[in-house]
């Protein structure tokens, strides 16, 4: 408010016109009409996907759900192969909905659902050898259930290296795994991919009696609601269609409410109006809960690849507190005055709160008994208050954003509220929120080089 309060009135009428374009965009996406040059790619298919695959469009979910239960039954380990778009927000998913050590725990305690891996999403040696060793190594008897394995492969263009070469790779291991000819080491594997493309046309090629879709006009990033992330998300167990109504709930306050009554808008006039006003273009995302990091690593990519163009664009930061208050707290409590911090907070935990223990007199040399009885939630409390409390104290802006509770529904919210904000954000400034003509120089390069 000491920043920008002035200002909030006089962008309104921006800030709602950028709205309705993002909106519009995706009536001129649906309409099947020309685009014009400057609107492409017009990837602005995330916003109404939510309420579609709701009515039922394509039967999409219940195909995911009967498709996710069946291989649920047949695997103990998942692989899912896939980078940046066609892999964050499945992780963002996955480390917010399911148990912390979930491939810690047994079958019963996990739900009766796969232990999960990620691969594909770079090129390290090191960690690739490991999950294949252990994969093949630990697992001898493929007969078994809790020995089996499958994979879920998703790269829209299906031209990405990295997962094409772990594809490869994870295809001829379980391929040696159940026996080349073998009917498990092909329906054991389900490729989501684009319509189109070399992924598609592999998948063809091998037979895959399931395959998802990815489809045209909805980007790699803004694709967390395509089976790239539902289906995945529903062979581990998660509530997909709750995922889904709230990704539409919050998509509707969005299209309806004013700024003042509207999270997305509210969000995009700060953080906007103090990056144009007073050169705050660092945006932290200060989670306070270990598992919103991966979110938080996730919405750097959708910041980063969708407005990091023309030379302008924030940069995005992820921290996890009070993790990070010992690291990075020293600068952004006193360092340059270039960032916003956004807070994410979380009302209410899923467990029980632990209290600190009361202990006998003589052993309390670290004093903690004058706090015995106190929660881990309201030391935390106690931590978000006091660390915002500083940094107004020095007039260092923060926002806070709340979780009611770190469920489905919340992270259905959390997620679309992140892609409209984006999306909209880039019809402010004049920047298309879609595509990535960037990431094409270093691919370009590494093609020239392996290939020539
Ligand atoms: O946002 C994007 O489009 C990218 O991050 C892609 O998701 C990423 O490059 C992976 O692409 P693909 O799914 O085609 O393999």
């Amino acid at each position: 408010q000491f920043l920008i309060g002035d200002q909030l009135s006089e962008i309104t009428d921006q800030l709602h016109a950028a709205r309705d374009e993002a909106f519009a965009d995706v009536d001129l996406l649906r309409s099947g009409g020309e685009i014009p040059a400057e609107k492409q790619p017009l990837d602005s298919g995330f916003i109404d996907l939510p309420q579609r695959l709701l009515d039922g469009e394509d039967g999409l979910v219940d195909k995911m759900l009967a498709s996710a239960a069946a291989l649920r039954t047949r695997i103990d380990r998942l692989v899912v192969l896939g980078i940046g778009g066609s892999y964050m927000g499945l992780r963002a998913l996955f480390e917010a909905l399911c148990d912390p050590y979930h491939n810690e725990l047994s079958r019963d305690d996990r739900g009766d659902v796969p232990r999960l891996y990620f691969e594909g999403n770079n090129l390290d040696n090191d960690t690739m050898s490991s999950l294949l060793k252990m994969l093949k190594t630990q697992c001898v008897r493929p007969q078994e259930l809790a020995e089996r394995w499958g994979i879920v492969v998703i790269s829209k263009s299906g031209g990405t290296l990295e997962t094409a070469a772990a594809f490869r790779m994870f295809r001829d291991a379980l391929g040696e795994y159940y026996g080349h000819q073998s009917h498990l080491a092909q329906e054991l594997v389900v490729p989501v991919t684009g319509e189109t493309g070399k992924l598609r046309d592999l998948s063809n090629a091998l037979g895959y009696e399931h395959t998802f879709p990815i489809p045209d006009g909805v980007g790699g990033r803004f694709s967390v609601f395509t089976a790239v992330g539902l289906f995945p998300a529903a062979v581990l167990g998660m509530d997909i269609r709750a995922i889904l109504r709230g990704a539409a709930d919050i998509t509707e306050i969005c299209r309806t409410k004013p700024l003042g009554e509207n999270p997305v808008l509210d969000y995009v006039a700060a953080c906007h109006l103090l990056e144009r006003d007073h050169g705050m273009d660092m945006r932290v995302l200060s989670t306070w809960g270990n598992r919103l990091e991966a979110t938080g690593f996730w919405y750097d990519q959708l910041l980063a690849e969708s407005l990091g163009k023309h030379e302008r664009g924030a940069t995005p930061l992820t921290v996890v507190n009070t993790r990070d208050l010992h690291s990075r707290g020293q600068q952004h409590q006193e360092g340059k005055r270039d960032r916003v911090i956004n807070n994410l907070t979380i009302s209410e935990f899923a467990s029980e709160p632990l209290s600190i223990p009361e202990v006998a007199a003589g052993v309390d040399q670290d004093q903690l008994n004058r706090i015995a009885g106190k929660t881990i939630p309201e030391l935390l409390q106690a931590a978000i208050q006091g660390t915002n409390k500083a940094y107004a104290d020095d007039k260092r802006p923060t926002t806070d954003m709340v979780l009611p509770k770190l469920d489905a529904y919340g992270m259905g919210q959390l997620l679309q509220l992140f892609m409209l904000a984006t999306a909209i954000e880039g019809r402010l400034v004049g920047t298309n929120p879609y595509g990535q003509p960037g990431v094409e120089a270093y691919k370009n390069n590494m093609g020239d080089i392996l290939y020539k």
